[in-house]
């Protein structure tokens, strides 16, 4: 008893006080729960079927993750290459050159923690012209906020019972396992380790509104499986109590972060105020390990995907690997600069030709942002004189076969569609100072549209969660 206060009270109040994130979660989650009527909580859409993938390729994809990782790892590493990629780009893409003047401030200033935490997801597409075997392409890799890996590893379930309700109990068993959400919290939870301190949270950074959370509660729920604490805080929750210390360490409200796993960041309307901008350089700033940090974030634009494959350039981050330059390679598309000059100009006679052969990209992320068809015409009438068109890269169009299944979401009628499929596959690594302590390929993710759509993810609502069934 201290000061004629029961222990039973003491006790209460401190629980009350480290459960004060629990009780936000609850509410948040009855208040959910309560809106539910109002259609605010809907279920993530997927095929009824899985969709048959040919094992070469997947197997393929799965086996290039690690050294994906590696490349990241690298091009984040070397600052003069980031500068010379983006250099036309941040002249005319003001938010690449705003996440860009974070990492040059962080280079002057000098990294405070050496300890780097990636994880990505590489996307593929199988280019299937008539007659031709398939073969796997790039579509672009994400090292911000790639989302479903929480959710990706409840999908086998799904189609398993799908297929044994179906009858289908041989293919049932041919669901592959798949638990990415349990990788990519080994990766945090490595990087948490090595941070080095038990008190210290995870901090989930999040949407204002938060339509992807049950993605990052099986993320989560790992972490807490591991007995590390985990919050989740907007900008604005870190910019009214965020702060550093002494040494840097970052800490939120009262909590020291050590890990800030971004899943949010990743395009302009994230940041919806000066405000977000301070925050995001107090937390580059911080010894908190950033998942990513601003140079792994910049080593994930669509320009530095282009300039990687120029001829040459592999190489410079695989010096005398050349087999690994040639896996990787193997699953580039072609990729055009529309950077000023003779090279940019053929680019754009290029496109104007034969447009539907192309997808015209700015430096964008989220899905519903890329060029297609005659829009691409129209587009690059515009601006090809002008140097905006360096806001842009120009890509192969891939060709998937189209596969028929029916895509379930809640305000879609039920029909059969053909279908086109991407296959994401997830890599988890943590450096610390020269060494690699982590590199893996920590599972997949099938996502599948109707053929009616050129662009879109999931949260675009366009395309839906699938597994592959390999062939
Ligand atoms: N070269 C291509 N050929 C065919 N389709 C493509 C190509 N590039 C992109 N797409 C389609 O457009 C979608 C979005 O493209 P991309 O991944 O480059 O943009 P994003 O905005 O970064 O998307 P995400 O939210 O998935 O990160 C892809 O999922 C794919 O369906
Ligand atoms: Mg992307």
């Amino acid at each position: 008893m201290a000061q004629g206060i029961p222990d039973e009270v003491l006790m209460n109040t401190a629980l009350i006080k480290d459960l004060a994130d629990v009780a936000k979660d609850a509410a948040l989650l009855q208040g959910v729960l309560m809106r539910a009527q109002e259609t605010l909580v809907s279920y993530a859409p997927f095929t009824l079927f899985p969709t048959p993938v040919p094992k070469a390729v997947f197997l393929q994809a799965l086996a290039v993750q690690t050294h994906y990782n590696t490349l990241v790892d690298r091009i984040s590493q070397d600052s003069e290459f980031l500068q010379e990629a983006l250099a036309s780009t941040i002249e005319v893409d003001d938010f690449t050159a705003r996440l860009f003047r974070i990492h040059q401030q962080i280079l002057k200033e000098g990294r405070s923690q050496s300890i780097v935490l990636g994880l990505n997801r590489s996307d593929f597409m199988l280019d299937q012209k008539d007659g031709q075997a398939a073969s796997l392409k790039q579509i672009e890799i994400n090292t911000i906020a790639a989302s479903f890996g929480g959710l990706s590893s409840q999908t086998p379930d799904l189609h398993r019972l799908v297929l044994k309700v179906a009858g289908r109990l041989e293919e049932s068993r041919r669901i592959l396992n798949n638990n990415p959400a349990a990788g990519l919290a080994g990766g945090i939870a490595k990087a948490w380790e090595l941070y080095g301190s038990e008190r210290a949270v995870i901090m989930f950074l999040v949407e204002e509104n938060q339509r992807n959370i049950f993605d990052h509660r099986y993320v989560e729920n790992e972490l807490w499986k591991r007995n590390i604490r985990t919050i989740r805080r907007r900008f604005e929750d870190v910019s009214k109590t965020g702060t550093l210390d002494d040494n840097k360490n970052l800490f939120v409200d009262g909590q020291e972060v050590a890990v800030v796993y971004f899943r949010n960041g990743y395009m302009p309307q994230n940041y919806m105020s000066e405000q977000s901008w301070d925050t995001r350089l107090l937390m580059e700033r911080s010894r908190a390990v950033k998942c990513p940090d601003i140079s792994t974030h910049l080593a994930g634009t669509k320009k530095v995907q282009q300039v990687l494959a120029r001829p040459g350039v592999l190489e410079r981050f695989f010096p005398g690997q050349p087999q690994v330059v040639e896996q990787i390679r193997a699953t580039f598309a072609g990729l055009y600069t529309l950077d000023m000059g003779p090279e940019g100009d053929t680019t754009v006679e290029m496109a104007l030709a034969e447009p539907d052969k192309f997808v015209l990209k700015p430096q964008r992320e989220g899905g519903g942002n890329n060029i297609y068809g005659s829009e691409i015409c129209q587009v690059l009438e515009g601006m090809k004189d002008s140097t905006e068109r360096m806001a842009y890269i120009l890509m192969d169009k891939i060709h998937p076969r189209p596969v028929q299944n029916y895509l379930l979401r809640q305000d879609a009628p039920l029909k059969v569609s053909n279908c086109l499929s991407e296959l994401g596959v997830f890599g988890a690594y943590v450096r610390q100072g020269k060494e690699m302590v982590m590199n893996e390929c920590v599972g997949h993710l099938l996502r599948t549209k109707s053929s009616e759509h050129s662009d879109g993810g999931v949260a675009a609502g366009v395309a839906v969660l699938d597994n592959p069934l390999l062939i």
